[in-house]
């Protein structure tokens, strides 16, 4: 799809041409980069036509520092040369495999701004640019470098049945009932192993998956090794789906210390949950709010452009959501996997009304006293948009902020967790991701256990 000379970051170009669809995929893309003097010149030729950028750096610190700058302007090359090319621009500009907030963070150490180095050289949207600086805003008090913090992580990969639009890895805990046991066992083992990393600990988080799909007496016993490190910190079960939550687990969850839960509508609309297999309607989601809000901070994860909905169909399940008065919601847009049928389906109904459903969330969202306070954006979304957890006042989830910020070591156990020793304040990272699929993960437990020793000793 590309020819370049700057092989170390191929990928990351072809994220960059992928931003712009069908459109660029039969372009002939070549890439060339020079290093002279101070100046770095970038030449793109699309399809016979060539673009040519040159931008002045200063000396380079050290090698991380010349690699990360000399991709940055080889991306910004390759997407200016498409936006000229094709007349269209994408409302992050160039920006591509890198959080915005971290990047927005990085720049405002390095020259005390980001706003303008976002919207006049790296081409992002005033309005996303906006967002952005609203996020770093919300962050004020939580976010805090300090590599003696950690954040707690523990991974359930069993869901009472498979959502057809998921890109989390878990199984149907129908299908995957012969692992259950096993792999609790193997999670308690690697949980009371990883208790001697913890230091400063500001949060725990249980994601899935679906944790609350396990058997009462499975979760407890979660519950009970996770006691010994809990010191009273914010403490988050992504309990997820309504059908899975029942007064007696959240009667466990209450015991053992959990301070928030998730409750996830993804849609209100009884139709889309039927075709998406969600086993729940929307006044589950009612009834089972109640229930959640007795006890528990709650989160609210929705979905923009979901197959089928229009832009009404969002707005009300925007509008009941605030309705319900949450703490935090989080609104994510569909991610599909380019090429696959949802894709083609997704993206040929879509023309604009995700954009639409984005736009009204963060609009009435903070006219309804919301703040956005934490962002990503994944491969594959659809318009090139993003997902954004937004919070009430004083009620920001600390995890969302270090996970996402990466400025807390993340010690993770279970399959498909990733640990991660972060190393000035997140300048270096190192990662160490434990199997995805279920039996490698309980084969391989001792040598999991040693690659966490290596990873933080
Ligand atoms: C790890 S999932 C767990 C949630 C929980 N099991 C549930 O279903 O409520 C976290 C969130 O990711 C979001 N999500 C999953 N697949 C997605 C996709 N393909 N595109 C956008 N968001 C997605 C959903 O909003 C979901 O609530
Ligand atoms: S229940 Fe949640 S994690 Fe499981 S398949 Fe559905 S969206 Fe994915």
């Amino acid at each position: 799809m590309i020819d370049t000379d700057l092989t170390f970051c191929q990928s990351e170009l072809i994220e960059v041409i992928n931003l712009f669809g069908k459109d660029a995929e039969n372009l002939n893309i070549r890439h060339r980069t020079t290093e002279k003097e101070g100046k770095l010149v970038n030449t793109v030729t699309v399809s016979g036509r060539v673009y040519a950028y040159g931008n002045l750096v200063k000396a380079f610190k050290d090698e991380i520092e010349r690699k990360r700058l000399v991709k940055r302007y080889a991306k910004l090359s390759v997407y200016k040369a498409l936006s000229t090319h094709l007349n269209k621009q994408a409302p992050w500009g160039a920006l591509t495999g890198i959080r915005p907030t971290k990047l927005a963070y990085q720049q405002i150490e390095e020259t005390g701004e980001f706003e303008d180095f976002f919207t006049s050289t790296m081409k992002v949207s005033a309005e996303k640019t906006l967002l952005t600086k609203d996020v770093l805003d919300a962050q004020k008090g939580i976010y805090v470098k300090d590599d003696d913090n950690c954040d707690f992580f523990v991974f359930i990969p069993f869901c009472p049945s498979r959502c057809k639009y998921c890109s989390f890895i878990s199984a149907d805990i129908n299908v995957a009932k012969k692992y259950v046991d096993d792999y609790v066992d193997a999670l308690i083992e690697e949980i009371n192993y990883s208790a001697k990393y913890v230091k400063n600990l500001r949060s725990i988080y249980i994601g899935g998956g679906t944790p609350v799909c396990l058997p009462d007496d499975k979760l407890e016993r979660v519950l009970c090794a996770l006691d010994k490190i809990n010191t009273g910190v914010e403490f988050t079960v992504e309990a997820g789906r309504p059908d899975a939550i029942t007064e007696s687990n959240l009667k466990i969850l209450k015991k053992h210390g959990v301070t928030r839960i998730c409750l996830n509508p993804q849609t209100f609309q009884d139709k889309t949950l039927v075709s998406l297999g969600r086993s729940h309607t929307a006044q589950d989601i009612l009834d089972k709010y109640e229930l959640c809000a007795k006890d528990f901070s709650v989160n609210m994860d929705l979905i923009a452009g979901l197959e089928g909905e229009t832009f009404e169909d969002f707005k009300d399940t925007l509008d009941k959501t605030i309705s319900l008065n949450p703490d935090n919601i989080t609104v994510h847009t569909l991610s599909v996997k380019r090429g696959s049928t949802l894709a083609e389906k997704v993206s040929r109904l879509d023309d604009g009304q995700t954009e639409k459903m984005v736009e009204y969330s963060y609009k009435v969202l903070k006219e309804k006293g919301y703040v956005p306070y934490y962002l990503y954006r994944q491969k594959y979304m659809s318009a090139n948009l993003e997902n954004v957890g937004y919070t009430k006042p004083n009620k920001a989830c600390v995890y969302n902020v270090d996970v996402m910020e990466e400025i807390a070591q993340n010690i993770a156990c279970g399959s498909n967790a990733i640990s991660k020793k972060v190393i000035d304040g997140g300048r270096v990272i190192h990662r160490e991701a434990s199997p995805k699929d279920i039996p490698t993960y309980l084969n391989k437990l001792p040598q999991i256990l040693q690659s966490k020793d290596k990873l933080f000793e």
